[in-house]
Formats: structure tokens, sequence, C-alpha cells
């Protein structure tokens, strides 16, 4: 099948056609790969025309609740607040859950840094709540091809970078009786790789370019990777856990700039006799620096990190984080701060828990009784108490530990 092009024009640009490429082709200006997130005009990222570009659909707050019905819980601030706001067939998957029938969760990581950064958090924090909240099994995939790939780094250091970033992973509080992770350079083989030959075998090269924006002077193994991060849709990728299963479903959580992949997975899926994965997706959390992008682990002053210390928080804060609050005291207490486009107001919407006291932030921010020195100190308390936290529960990953979550073996308890 072509691929799906929104616009009127084909494009020379390497920037995928779908949502992503410059608005020099005469189509919108903001980029959004896998690779590259990228406001536009205004520098901002819109959500609501990335949903149309894309073809998926919002959540509104009755699909939430149906959520809250169904798990018989509060749903997680990420839910409530906007912050996961896309989705792809989540109703059906709803349907089929009500229906009892079985599904599973899958999730991901590029191993590119040593550590993770905030933003990382954001999908492994929603999938533990989705683990916990449907009791489901769980599949990690750690693409340390992708990064060996794209990064230049070696293969030794990219499988260290995985093992590394499989600690942090495992911090967010996993249960291992469900859980498993799994590096590409290790688990690639057997029925997952069988799985891979035949979605490489769905994808012309064409659909591909498309999709990704790849061009010829791309290594052939880019152009081959988007099947690896595919097969973990496909239950039978994992015989340990569901044996030769195709009956059960699969719900990926993950940041909007990773759909380009599960579209192509989409479409993939009946021909190889599987259902369509869906999809949670959410917004990105923001760089220190303002909403034009996402934060990244290759530049350093745009991000926290979860081994950041308390006076690297405080500083990077205080430093970089982008303010809307009025230039002079007099101007604030007249105008307010202008929420719109403060970063940390934005930071503390994924992370200050308290509803009542962000709404008072919120209100007293707003209208100028707050500075912006008041919401950052509140902003890096908030943050301090998180990363510590995160911190003593890395500390407490051996080796052992794991070794259990990466070890190919029965899981007889997956929905137990
Ligand atoms: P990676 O390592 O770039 O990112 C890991 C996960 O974090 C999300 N993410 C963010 N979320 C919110 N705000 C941000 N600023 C931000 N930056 C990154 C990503 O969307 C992702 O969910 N190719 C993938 C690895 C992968 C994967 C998957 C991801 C393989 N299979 C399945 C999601 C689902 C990658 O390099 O992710
Ligand atoms: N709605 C604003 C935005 O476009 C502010 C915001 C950021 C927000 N995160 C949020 C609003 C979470 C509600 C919930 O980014």
């Amino acid at each position: 099948m072509p691929p799906k092009h929104h616009c009127r024009r084909r494009l020379r640009s390497s920037h995928p056609c779908c949502g992503a490429h410059q608005a020099a082709a005469g189509c919108p200006s903001q980029v959004i790969t896998p690779w590259d997130v990228t406001g536009g005009a205004d520098g901002k990222i819109d959500y609501n025309k990335l949903v149309a570009q894309f073809g998926c659909q919002s959540i509104d707050a009755s699909l939430v609740e149906r959520i809250e019905r169904l798990t018989g819980r509060p749903a997680h601030p990420f839910l409530k607040r906007g912050i996961f706001f896309a989705h792809r067939d989540l109703n059906e998957l709803l349907d089929a859950y009500e229906r009892g029938q079985p599904f599973y969760l899958y999730t991901g990581r590029g191993p590119s840094s040593e550590a993770l950064h905030l933003g990382h958090l954001v999908p492994f924090m929603f999938t533990k709540w989705l683990q916990d909240a449907f009791r489901v099994p769980l599949v990690i995939q750690l693409t340390d091809d992708e990064k060996f790939l794209w990064r230049g780094l070696s293969v030794e250091e990219s499988r260290r970078l995985a093992r590394e970033n499989c600690k942090d992973i495992i911090a967010c509080g996993f249960d291992v009786a469900r859980t498993f992770v799994f590096a590409d350079f290790e688990y690639v083989g057997g029925a997952f790789y069988r799985n891979i030959a035949r979605i490489q075998r769905c994808v012309p090269m064409n659909q591909v370019r498309g999709i990704f924006g790849f061009s010829t002077d791309d290594n052939i193994g880019k152009i081959a990777f988007p099947a690896i991060q595919a097969a973990p849709a496909f239950p039978d990728s994992f015989p340990h856990m569901f044996g030769e299963r195709k009956d059960v479903r699969c719900l990926i959580p993950c940041a909007i700039d990773q759909d380009p992949y599960f579209r192509m997975t989409r479409d993939c899926a009946p021909r190889l006799g599987h259902l369509k994965t869906a999809l949670i997706e959410s917004r990105f959390f923001p760089a220190l620096q303002g909403e034009s992008g996402k934060m990244s682990a290759s530049d350093q002053s745009s991000a926290i990190f979860v081994s950041d210390t308390p006076k690297q928080i405080r500083s990077k804060v205080n430093k970089y984080a982008f303010s809307g609050g009025g230039d002079t005291v007099e101007e604030h207490r007249e105008k307010g701060a202008n929420l719109d486009v403060d970063v940390s107001w934005k930071w503390l919407n994924f992370f200050l828990e308290d509803d009542a006291r962000l709404a008072q932030i919120g209100e007293e921010y707003g209208s100028g009784r707050m500075l912006t020195g008041d919401v950052k100190a509140e902003l890096v308390g908030v943050l301090t108490e998180m990363v510590e936290r995160h911190k003593a529960a890395r500390a407490a990953v051996t080796d052992e530990i794991v070794d259990a979550f990466m070890a190919v073996r029965p899981m007889p308890n997956l929905w137990g």
C-alpha cells in the first residue's frame, strides 16, 4: 500500500510527509519525527494539528472516565491533565478488555545517554500505572541497535548504555512477574526475527522513505530498522510469554514522536494476520528553554537527568527555565505571568500531583501575586523529591535484578 500523503505536493525534502517537513515545501512547518521535534512558525507545537496530520484521535473526558470505570482507579494525572492526549483504537482495546480478552503493553527506549531525562520518565511512569491498573504484561524494547546505527556509538557502548538505562526503567517500579525487558542486540532471533522478516517484506522502500524521510545516502541498517521496532507489537514475537497466540492485543504508550513507526506497524498487521496495535500518546515534556522542542538528552542544558544532584537541579531551573513572568516586578504584579509559555508552570503540570495546589499556583502566578522565583522554588522542591526518590530506587537495582527482568523465561502468571 502506498504511503498516505496528506500534502498535495511530493517532497524532495528529507523530512517525511504526513506532518513533518519544512514550510518551504508548502506544508505545515512543524517537524515531528522520531529524530526531530521542532515547533511551527510561532515556535510552538500545535498538538491538534498533529492529531489531524497523523490521523490519530484525541482523548476526551468520556474516554478518561471509561478508563476510571474499568480500572476502578482515579485517572493518572497525565491522563486527567491531557498530557496523554491522543490515541489509536483505544476504545476497541477497552471493548475487548471488557469482554475478557487479554492485552499486553509495549514500550521502549533508545539508549542514547547514560541516564534518562525527565521527559523519558513520562511514558515509563504512565506505563507503570497502566500495568498496575489493568494488571497486564509488559514488554520493554531497548533499541541499542537503533542508537548504534544513528548515533555512531560502538556496539559495545550501545549495549552498555542499554543495561544502564534498564536500571532506570526498572526503578520506575515494574512488576518482574509480568515484565520482560529486552535489548535488540541480545534478543533478536527466533520467532522475533521471523516477524521482522515478515514485516520487512510488507514494506517497500518508497513507503519507509515517505514515512521516515530516509534518503538513498542513509545506511541500509536505518532503512531496515523500523521493522525491528514494529515486531514487538505482535504477541508471537514473545513465545515464552504468549506462545503462538495472535489474539492478544497490544497497547503502546509513548510520546507522539514514535507514531510513524506504529502507523507502519498497523498498516502491516492485517496482512500478516495480526490485530492492529492500539496506541496512547503523550505531548512532549518541554525543554527548559521552552515549548519549541522536546527535552533532549543530547543538549545538557535543555534537560534534567534522573542522575542530577539537588544543586544541579536548582541551578538549571533557576538559570534556564523560560519564564512567562513580567520583565519587571511592577509589570508582573500588574499583568501576571503568561502561563502559556512558562516552562516552570508547564513542568508543574506534569509532576505536581496535588490538584488543589496546582490550581492555586496557576491562579496566583497568572494574576501576578506569585513571582517566577516563587514558582521556580516550588518546582525545585517537587523535582528534587522525585529525583531523589528515583535515585534511591535505582540504587536498589542490582545486576541480578536486571538479569531477572531480561531473562527469556517462562512467565506463567502474566494476568494472575
Ligand atoms: P527514546 O529513547 O527517544 O524515548 C523513550 C520514550 O520517551 C519518549 N520521550 C519523551 N516523552 C515526553 N517528553 C519528551 N521530551 C520525550 N522524549 C522522549 C519517547 O516517545 C519514548 O516513548 N525508538 C525509540 C525506542 C522504542 C520505543 C518503542 C519507544 C522502541 N520501541 C516502543 C516507544 C514505544 C526511542 O529511541 O525512544
Ligand atoms: N495546555 C498548555 C499546553 O498547551 C499547558 C499545559 C501543559 C497543560 N501541560 C498541561 C495543561 C497539562 C493541562 C494539563 O501545553
